[in-house]
């Protein structure tokens, strides 16, 4: 343990598993109190146990990121049971995928709402608290898919080059209230999420190759993200806001 991220109160959505679970556990490990909010009852909870096992502070809190109400229930929770929160690191998310003729309307508004509306849900409910804790950061989880076309994933793709650009204009606007707003832009990452991925493909070996190739530095795995993620939470990152951060593995040197 060490204390990068001492006195940070954090909420991370989604980080149930994956990324999310990752950054919950490093940040706890820098000495941030994280609340996890995540539609994943059981491995939420099971994320938080091992962080307090390991003797961190963490809360769990059920929470569906694209409804207002239970925003604010999770809300109330973390300002009463950890504080006023300086961090909010917007990362659930979700993979429509599906060329763009093949996707319902249902399918590509759920994904706007997962991917984009959330952070505008969320943002607009914390912000009001980070104000009046003086500031604090903002982390908007994008993807190396804002700026790669991939045929396969429209709505996901512009949906992620969104966030990339709400979290500029959110940082223009915050500036004065000391909020720096940042985007998180990984490459393919070893997940569930990608995994889940694969096993829809008819030949998943195939297409992970593929993917590997496609980065010069192969797939990397959650900690690669979330020790980015430290990074923006924590001051050393200072000076930076509205910036994409990409952690891609070389993909958009290519
Ligand atoms: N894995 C990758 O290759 C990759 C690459 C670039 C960006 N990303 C992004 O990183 C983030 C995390 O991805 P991951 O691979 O860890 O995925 P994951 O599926 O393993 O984790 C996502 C978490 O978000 C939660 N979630 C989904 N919808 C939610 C909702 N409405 N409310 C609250 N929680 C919700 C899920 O329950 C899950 O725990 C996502 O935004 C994803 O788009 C992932």
């Amino acid at each position: 343990m060490s204390n990068r991220l001492k006195d940070k109160i954090t909420i991370i959505t989604g980080a149930a598993r994956g990324i999310g679970a990752k950054s919950a556990e490093l940040f706890a490990n820098e000495g941030a109190s994280v609340a996890i909010w995540d539609v994943n009852v059981e491995r939420g909870k099971e994320t938080a146990r091992q962080i307090q096992a390991n003797g961190g502070v963490a809360l769990f809190c059920e929470c569906d990121v694209t409804d207002a109400a239970q925003i604010k229930t999770a809300v109330a929770r973390v300002t009463s049971e950890l504080g006023n929160p300086n961090v909010l690191f917007n990362n659930a998310g979700i993979a429509v995928v599906g060329e763009l003729e093949e996707i319902s309307e249902e399918d590509w508004d759920r994904q706007y709402a997962v991917n984009v509306k959330s952070i505008y849900l969320v943002s607009r409910a914390i912000i009001p608290l980070m104000r009046e804790a003086g500031g604090g950061s903002i982390i908007n989880m994008a993807s190396e898919s804002a700026y790669v076309g991939f045929p396969m994933h429209p709505a996901y793709t512009s949906s992620k080059a969104a966030v990339v650009h709400l979290s500029r204009s959110m940082a223009v606007r915050y500036a004065e209230d000391n909020i720096r707003v940042n985007s998180l832009c990984p490459g393919t990452i070893n997940t569930e999420l990608y995994q889940e991925f694969l096993s829809q493909q008819p030949d998943p070996e195939a297409i992970n190759k593929e993917i590997k190739e496609m980065h010069p530095l192969g797939i990397g795995e959650p900690e690669d993200i979330a020790w980015a993620a430290v990074y923006l939470a924590s001051d050393e990152s200072r000076y930076m806001t509205g910036a994409p951060m990409l952690v891609e593995g070389g993909i958009l040197s290519l």
